[in-house]
């Protein structure tokens, strides 16, 4: 049966969003033939003022495996129920989203994206009627309701390297380094980096830090002649008893620069040694995914085909012990995945040696 489907990429970027789209286009135009239209930055390519929505075809797909980004375009502001206006004032035009479909003719949408992106398409089928199909994207690896994000693994491996080459200066200058990796509430990328790379020091958001303790840490090693540390520091963690405050966390998240900062900072006063701070920030997005994300992305468009062919809208492709599922959408935005304090890889840090701060 032919059919006409629209896919989208919404949120930050990742690597292996092009991935997903080839697999996607490969086999339901190449294979299936299918009709698939692109859809440009998210949501928004379908508002009539700035409407951009292409056919898709197998030679459109050439070279896109390896290639960092979205061709479509992404944004992180297009909720279509709070469209961003002047003065920050917001509109809903959520409304506007199955009227376009019918318009182009879609009988539904897969949208490529991390939990903001599957919580709008979960409010468009509910509350709109809109048919969809969600792949999950996100470097944070924060949804629960897959063993993994692709993005992650690529994210892991640029800071692993990153951590290789801060060793080598901060031996050089007997330094204490710093290393802000992203995240937002979860320290998933900061563990999974932190122990590859060999950090002395991991501090994560689910673990309030006691700065003395980490001091003492870098104390210790220092009398045993170890004269630099390394510290990777998520970006949203703090330390214990800072005050929570919302605005100021979330300006942190935005700004970056925040969390490794205050690391430095809270420490000073027990280190007489010369510290630097580093930011990796969006450098953990960009480029090439790696070959894990290649093949999981490629999975995942794949398996976003199977679901539409078995009209299985209102689901969302998952990794769960190795095999491509499909879970409702309901569920997959509900519960967010957070490092466990006590689970296996936070053990396998502290035994061999590494500092958590608590
Ligand atoms: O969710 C992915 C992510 O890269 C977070 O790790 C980070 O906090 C945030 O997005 C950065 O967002 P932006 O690209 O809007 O600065």
């Amino acid at each position: 049966m032919s059919r006409r489907v629209g896919i989208l990429t919404g949120g930050g970027d990742a690597p292996g969003l092009n991935a997903v789209l080839r697999g996607f286009v490969k086999r339901a135009v190449g294979q299936l033939g299918w009709e698939v239209f692109g859809i440009e930055d998210s949501f928004n390519g379908l508002f009539a003022e700035r409407r951009w929505v292409q056919p898709l075809t197998v030679r459109d797909c050439k070279g896109l495996l390896g290639r960092g980004g979205t061709v479509l375009g992404t944004t992180n502001r297009g909720d279509p129920f709070a469209f961003p206006r002047h003065g920050g004032v917001v509109e809903d035009r959520a409304a506007q989203i199955p009227e376009a479909m019918a318009e182009l003719g879609l009988e539904g949408l897969v949208c490529i994206g991390g939990d903001g992106t599957q919580r709008i398409a979960h409010r468009l089928m509910t509350e709109q009627g809109v048919p969809v199909v969600g792949v999950p994207k996100t470097i944070d690896n924060d949804l629960a309701a897959t063993d993994t994000t692709f993005g992650f693994w690529s994210a892991v491996d640029v800071a692993t390297d990153a951590l290789d080459r801060l060793h080598t200066t901060a031996e050089s200058h007997d330094r204490v380094m710093f290393l802000e990796l992203m995240g937002r509430d979860a320290g998933h990328i900061a563990l999974h980096a932190g122990i590859a790379g060999g950090a002395d020091v991991i501090l994560v958001p689910e673990i309030p830090y006691d700065p003395a303790r980490v001091a003492s840490k870098i104390l210790v090693r220092r009398a045993k002649g170890l004269t630099f540390s390394i510290v990777v520091v998520a970006e949203g963690a703090l330390p214990k008893g800072a005050p929570v405050d919302e605005a100021a966390r979330h300006r942190q998240l935005k700004e970056g620069g925040g969390a490794a900062a205050i690391a430095m900072a809270s420490l000073a006063p027990w280190l007489p040694v010369e510290m630097r701070t580093c930011v990796l920030g969006h450098l953990q997005r960009g480029g090439s995914p790696s070959a894990f994300d290649r093949l999981l992305a490629t999975r995942f468009g794949v398996g976003a085909v199977d679901l539409v062919a078995a009209d299985r809208w209102g689901e969302m492709v998952a990794l769960r012990h190795g095999e491509i599922v499909g879970v409702p959408l309901a569920e997959a935005v509900r519960v967010q995945r957070f490092v466990d304090p006590d689970g296996p890889l936070v053990a396998v840090a502290r035994s061999v040696g590494t500092e958590l701060g608590a």
